[in-house]
């Protein structure tokens, strides 16, 4: 029998990651854990192997160090059994933008942009010309909502879904299936790091039912999957108005409002 496809996932460690590693390993797929905490990635190694019996890999990288980095992009180009790409280490930063460093802030587009879009930039090409492969970009539905107050975050997580729109767009015709994933509150440690309580907050979602919900959306081949969203169709209409406006968008001149009376 063939073996399945290899699935690398970043930020395996703990949370939404951890989930999508145990759930590969289930379906029989050799897994790449990423992340920086050995310790916490070892033990769940081990219980995936004891459980599934399939190959677990453990590389230990901080995906804000351009060395460790560049490791990784080696070995998305390089292995051809690694079929999936996971996109999903992320954090989130406390406060609010003037209370945000500046190196804080870099550090946080570091991670939640330049290292994702590296990874996928390093597979890309190769599930190209393979005519297929999968890349899961994990979002949020803050990338949706600046009311929700996390500013610099939401803008890193619109720039994930606008990304994995448009490598849909140019990768989905070559046989390159591209998700993005809009989590809304999730209980995970990064509540911690954004420095709130999150069992003072109401509504959060378990890890596993978002990451079993996500892999619907995965096994259907959906381009944008919002777990919490109750009706299809309001993303659906959503996006219809966006596309209203493309043809607009190209003009000779400014419309009438910008134009100065003589
Ligand atoms: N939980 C939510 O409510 C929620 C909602 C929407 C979207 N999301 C998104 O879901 C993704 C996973 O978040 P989560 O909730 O599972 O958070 P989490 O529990 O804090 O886990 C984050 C993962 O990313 C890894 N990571 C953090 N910094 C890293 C670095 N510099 N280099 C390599 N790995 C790093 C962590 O591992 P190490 O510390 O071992 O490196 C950990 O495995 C993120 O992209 C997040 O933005 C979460």
């Amino acid at each position: 029998m063939q073996q399945k496809p290899a699935v690398l996932i970043t930020g395996a460690s703990t949370g939404i990651g951890a989930v999508y590693a145990d759930r590969f390993a289930r379906r029989g797929h050799p897994i790449v854990m990423v992340a920086r905490d050995t310790e916490r990635m070892q033990t769940l190694a081990a219980r995936l192997r004891a459980e599934t019996g399939v190959e677990i890999e453990i590389l230990k990288a901080d995906l804000n160090d351009p060395a460790d980095v560049a490791k990784i992009e080696t070995r998305l180009r390089d292995d051809p059994n690694l079929g999936v790409l996971v996109n999903n280490a992320g954090t989130a930063l406390p406060g609010t933008f003037i209370e945000q460093s500046s190196d804080d802030v870099t550090r946080l587009i570091g991670l939640n942009v330049t290292a994702l879009t590296r990874l996928a930039s390093a597979v890309a090409p190769r599930f190209g010309r393979a005519g297929q492969g999968a890349i899961v970009n994990v979002a949020s539905v803050v990338g949706l909502a600046p009311e929700l107050g996390m500013t610099v975050y939401g803008a890193t997580k619109a720039f994930v879904l606008f990304l994995s729109q448009g490598l849909h767009l140019e990768l989905g015709p070559k046989g390159v299936y591209v998700q993005a994933v809009l989590p809304s509150g999730t209980r995970t440690e990064i509540w911690q790091h954004a420095g709130r309580d999150v069992n003072k907050i109401e509504g959060m979602m378990e890890v596993d039912e978002l990451v079993d919900a996500a892999l619907v959306g995965f096994d259907n081949r959906e381009t944008v999957t919002i777990p919490t969203l109750p009706e299809l169709e309001q993303w659906q209409q959503y996006d219809a108005a966006r596309l209203v406006m493309l043809p607009n968008f190209r003009q000779e001149h400014a419309a009438t409002r910008y134009r100065r009376k003589m």
